[in-house]
């Protein structure tokens, strides 16, 4: 917990990346109560000055001398070495760290933090560490908890359509300079994912496992069951990347305990706060990341019974995963944690 003050200080690991520049703007947006802001990253964007709140913050590099003397609360979001590393060792300092990674997701003693879902579960962290979930796990259980809390889930089968922004800003480089150099018929350069990204898509997010599962795919599964305090809940995920800049969208398919009509169904999503139902298909409305970029909230649509099993559900989830999916998470939690 943090201690009541007019401001807190904020360092934030991984400043210069996708997620940690969303967190600046963010933390502005929300006037988030600053007494000043450290900004780390690499050594090669030391220098750098970034602004929040009118004033210019300079980046510093992130070493192992780094000093943290004075500092609240941190975001990390860089890379998983630095979460494993800073984040401990931050925490064991007193400073509370809400960190990005998968590196604390499903230790014990990290609560593993959607607020709108489980904000309670913030009442415990003895490590000082608090874990926001994949950008992909944060949409998908501000989905499922209305129809969990109103009937029941027992099964969960998600495909997912991921933004290149998920891999951080190299990638959101890489499919661009891949779509004009082929625009222009020049040969392209494949850097930061194994094949082509643009004008493709690869049903791989992260590493296999020897049953042939992408750990993203096992993430979804394990987070969503311990967010949902649901360990017998049954869930299978396919992980797509595709060229889309931001946004995630996820094609979901739920097999509830009990009866729920898509009418019901939408009136339970549509009373969860952050969660926005659009869902008018005569009028040609359904979530697009187009739709969703740059927004907070969670766009719901193509509601509909599956009538291939008994009280089934489809439904169609699209968030932007820059904010919610991360940067927006995260301070949500902070805000929750500075109020009580
Ligand atoms: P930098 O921009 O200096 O490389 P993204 O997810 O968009 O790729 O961003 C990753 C973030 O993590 C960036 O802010 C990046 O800084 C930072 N980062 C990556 N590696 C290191 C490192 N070894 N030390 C400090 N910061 C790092």
């Amino acid at each position: 917990m943090i201690k009541k003050k007019p401001g807190y200080t904020v360092a934030i690991l991984g400043a210069t990346g996708a997620v940690g520049q969303e967190t600046l703007e963010i933390l502005e947006e929300r006037k988030f109560p600053l007494a000043s802001l450290r900004l780390f990253a690499s050594k090669r964007s030391a220098g750098e000055v970034m602004t929040c709140q009118d004033k210019e913050w300079t980046v510093e590099e992130l070493t192992e001398s780094s000093s943290f003397e004075g500092v609240d609360l941190a975001f990390i979001s860089a890379t998983d070495a630095i979460s494993k590393e800073y984040g401990q060792r931050l925490g064991a300092a007193g400073i509370v760290v809400i960190d990005d990674s998968a590196v604390f997701r499903m230790d014990d003693q990290v609560p593993l933090v959607v607020p709108e879902v489980n904000a309670a579960a913030l009442g415990l962290m003895p490590r000082g560490i608090v874990a926001i979930p994949n950008c992909t796990t944060t949409p998908l259980v501000m989905a499922l908890k209305p129809l969990h809390d109103a009937v029941g889930v027992k099964r969960v089968v998600v495909t997912t359509f991921q933004s290149v922004s998920g891999t951080g800003s190299a990638a959101m480089d890489e499919l661009m300079e891949q779509t004009k150099d082929l625009l222009a018929f020049r040969d392209i350069k494949i850097e930061v994912y194994p094949h082509q990204i643009a004008f493709n898509l690869l049903p791989h997010i992260g590493s296999f496992n020897d049953g042939g599962d992408c750990s993203e795919e096992v993430k979804i599964a394990k987070e969503t069951r311990k967010i949902l305090n649901a360990p017998g809940l049954r869930v299978t995920a396919t992980t797509v990347r595709v060229p889309v800049l931001r946004c995630h969208s996820e094609a979901v398919n739920v097999e509830l305990e009990r009866p729920l009509t898509a009418n019901e169904a939408r009136a339970a999503l549509a009373a969860m706060p952050g969660v926005i139902v659009y869902d008018d298909p005569v009028k040609k409305l359904y979530p697009m990341p187009l739709d969703a970029t740059g927004k907070d909230e969670v766009y719901i649509g193509r509601v509909r019974e599956d009538e291939s099993i008994t009280n089934g559900l489809n439904l169609w989830v699209v968030s932007d995963n820059l904010r919610k999916g991360a940067a927006l998470n995260a301070i949500q939690i902070a805000e929750c944690l500075v109020k009580n």
